[in-house]
This record gives C-alpha cells, sequence and structure tokens, in this order.
C-alpha cells in the first residue's frame, strides 16, 4: 500500500481517445469524492496527430512520466497518413513501444457480456448469447512472437521481392506469460460458465510450428505447479469456431502474441463489440491499460463513441494496482466501479450508437458518475 498515492500517467492519443479518456478521468474523479484521491493522473501529449504536428511521437517528459508511473493510462493511437520514416504506424511508441520497452509481457484481455448489452454476432442483435454463456479472460503474449522487430525487405522493388517476419518464441517469454495466466485462473472466483471448472486453455498451432510446439510444453511443463487448474487444448483455427460455438467452456484461455492479437477481437464480439474491450498490457513493475477500439478517425471530435471499454480499463487498473501493492482501497473502488458499469448496463435505455442507441460519450459518462455516486463505497 503506498500512503503517498499512485501516479497514473495517461496519454489520451489520436482521434476519439480525448474524448474516451475525459470520460475515464471524470469516472476516477467521482469515484475519488468524498475523500483523498488515493490517485494521481496527469496527462501527456502523444500519438499519430501529434507526430504530423511536431515531428516527434511524444515527449521525454511523457516517456519518462510512463516509465516512472505506478500505471499508465493509453486512449488510442494511430491517424491517417501518420506513419514514420520507415513505415511504421506514428504513436507506436506510446502501445508497441511502451510493451517493449517496459516488458509489459501479459495482455489481458477480459471478455464478458453483461445483462444489457447486445453481442455483435450480427447486425440484428439478435439474442443468441446471453451473459451467462459468455465470462473469460484471454492472455495474450505480448513481447515476442511474430511482432519481435525482427523483420526486413530484401530485393526491393524487384521481380524478386521477399518481405521476412521472423517468430521467435523463447522459454522465458513463454514461461513468465503461462504462469501468469495459470495464476490468473487460480485467483478467479467462478470457473467456466459451462461447470465452474477452473480451466485453462492454450491456444496454439502445435500440429504444425515450432515455437507451437514449445509453448505447448511449456504450458504442460508449468502446469505441473497448478494441479488444481483443468488443462485445456485448442489449435487455433478450431478455437475460432469453438469460441463462438461454445463461449460458455471458456474460462481463461493463453496464446502467443499474433494468435491472441486475433481471437482476442473475435472474442470481443461476444462481449458487444470493441467498444466494450479492454486490455492491460502487464509486466512486473509497470502496466498499461487502454480500450483496444483504437482511434476510430471517423467518429472523432463527434461525442458519439462508446466509452465503457476504457470505464472497464479504469477498472482493470485499480484493481490491478490494489492487487499488486496489497491496497484494498483499489479493490474495493474497482468493485464499486463494475457494480455501477453492471447497473447502468442493465439499464437497456444506457446504449450508444454501437448498440443500437443515442447516447452520447458524455451522456454515458453522466449515467456512470451518476450510479458511482449511489454505490456505497
Ligand atoms: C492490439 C492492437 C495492436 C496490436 C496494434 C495497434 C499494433 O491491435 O492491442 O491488439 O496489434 O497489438
Ligand atoms: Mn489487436
Amino acid at each position: 500500500m503506498k500512503d503517498t498515492g499512485y501516479d497514473v500517467a495517461v496519454f489520451a492519443g489520436d482521434g476519439t481517445g480525448p474524448e474516451v479518456v475525459r470520460e475515464g478521468l471524470r469516472v476516477l474523479d467521482a469515484l475519488a469524492e468524498g475523500g483523498p484521491a488515493p490517485w494521481r493522473c496527469a496527462q501527456y501529449p502523444g500519438g499519430g496527430q501529434y507526430y504530423l504536428k511536431t515531428g516527434r511521437e511524444w515527449e521525454p517528459e511523457g516517456e519518462a512520466a510512463a516509465a516512472r508511473a505506478d500505471a499508465i493510462l493509453v486512449g488510442a493511437v494511430g491517424w491517417p497518413g501518420a506513419t514514420l520514416p520507415n513505415g511504421d504506424l506514428a504513436g507506436r511508441a506510446l502501445v508497441l513501444g511502451l510493451r517493449e520497452g517496459l516488458d509489459l509481457y501479459a495482455n489481458v484481455r477480459p471478455c464478458k457480456l453483461y445483462p444489457g448489452v447486445r453481442h455483435r454476432i450480427s447486425g440484428a442483435y439478435s439474442e443468441v448469447w446471453s451473459p451467462k454463456n459468455v465470462d473469460m479472460v484471454i492472455v495474450r503474449e505480448n513481447t515476442e512472437d511474430l511482432y519481435t522487430p525482427t523483420r526486413g525487405r530484401l530485393r526491393r522493388g524487384g521481380e524478386t521481392e521477399v518481405a521476412i517476419d521472423t517468430r521467435i518464441i523463447t522459454r522465458k517469454g513463454s514461461e513468465r506469460v503461462i504462469r501468469y495466466a495459470f495464476e490468473l485462473a487460480r485467483a478467479r472466483s467462478r470457473g467456466a460458465p459451462e461447470d465452474g471448472a477452473r480451466r485453462l486453455t492454450c491456444v496454439d498451432k502445435s500440429n504444425v510450428m515450432e515455437g507451437c510446439r514449445f509453448f505447448r510444453e511449456t504450458f504442460d511443463r508449468v502446469g505441473g505447479e497448478f494441479p488444481e487448474i483443468e488443462r485445456d487444448y485448442a489449435y487455433v483455427d478450431a478455437f475460432a469456431q469453438w469460441l463462438v460455438r461454445n463461449p460458455e467452456h471458456y474460462n481463461v484461455v493463453v496464446a502467443t502474441n499474433m494468435m491472441g492479437d486475433i481471437i482476442t477481437d473475435l472474442a470481443a464480439v461476444l462481449q458487444g463489440g470493441m467498444g466494450f474491450a479492454s486490455g492491460g498490457n502487464i509486466g512486473t513493475d509497470h502496466a498499461m491499460f487502454e480500450p483496444v477500439h483504437g482511434s476510430a478517425p471517423k467518429y472523432a471530435g463527434k461525442n458519439q463513441v462508446n466509452p465503457f471499454a476504457t470505464f472497464f480499463a479504469v477498472e482493470q487498473m485499480l484493481r490491478w494496482l490494489g492487487s499488486r501493492h496489497a491496497d484494498a482501497r483499489l479493490v474495493q473502488q474497482a468493485d464499486r466501479l463494475e457494480r455501477a458499469l453492471a447497473r447502468t448496463l442493465a439499464e437497456g435505455s444506457s446504449r450508444t450508437y454501437d448498440q443500437g442507441g443515442h447516447l452520447t460519450t458524455s451522456e454515458a459518462g453522466d449515467r456512470v458518475t451518476a450510479a458511482i455516486r449511489s454505490e456505497r463505497r
């Protein structure tokens, strides 16, 4: 527990990032009302639009603040036309750069369908899945695999031009994320919706790829330390169908980076779409939290996008800070926020455009802050 409070470095970033982050900060303020806030938020500029203006993705002060902070909150990065000289996305420093630089090895993506939220399997919002079917956490390796910058281009422009991305899977990188997933499976009170099993599913392509074979071997070895957790296996192609056909089977899922990137967005459809998907990028000493929907340039400045992904990112952040510093105050605040979010969503009338409603970004913030004020501390 930190009596002096926790420092949160905030990067609103590009596009709709500032709009959703503004609501996220209002939610933090509402939680802190009536007492000294156990956190301090400081905002720093950065992203693709900032790059177009200044030629820099962010400032040294922001970078230093992120490295010093107890937690980091990022809105979104990416803007049309904002690319670095090497062709990379401008603003990547805030997402991929922080993952690499602060060694944020576990990408933790909760996927739960709350009552009152419509899954997004079809535009018709058919009520195929009910909240009791969807309640899992996907843990994605976040530092290696095809994301390792071991890539390049040969014979540029010629008939025989080749592009190469190298897939790196290491013992250390696999072991730590797999251990994180087993520990999460142990800590989760509810198991899989289907049968309550404390199940951890390893998603890979170990029938073909060596890196995946290695990942699965590591899964089994580390799993030996967690006899109370059921070990489950799925090849990623089959998983893509089972996830949609049978989501209630899944409790905690662990995957390598690239496959994890894909299956987490697929899973987001089950939780109501990207408007609800938050991600924690978690390392040993640092963590960054983000709504994962991206900057949505088309909607920027319209006060229209769904801020719930940011609210869930804030909840994830408070819960992580609370458990890392054994600070019950923050865990209680995370619980209080989750109750307020669940209550607001259950009111059905609190739908933003992506859910077929007309609630604006700031009105969603109004509803949630009101719900927080009526929740007991
Ligand atoms: C994510 C995003 C990032 C990724 C992009 C923005 C580089 O899709 O967080 O899942 O591919 O990891
Ligand atoms: Mn992604």
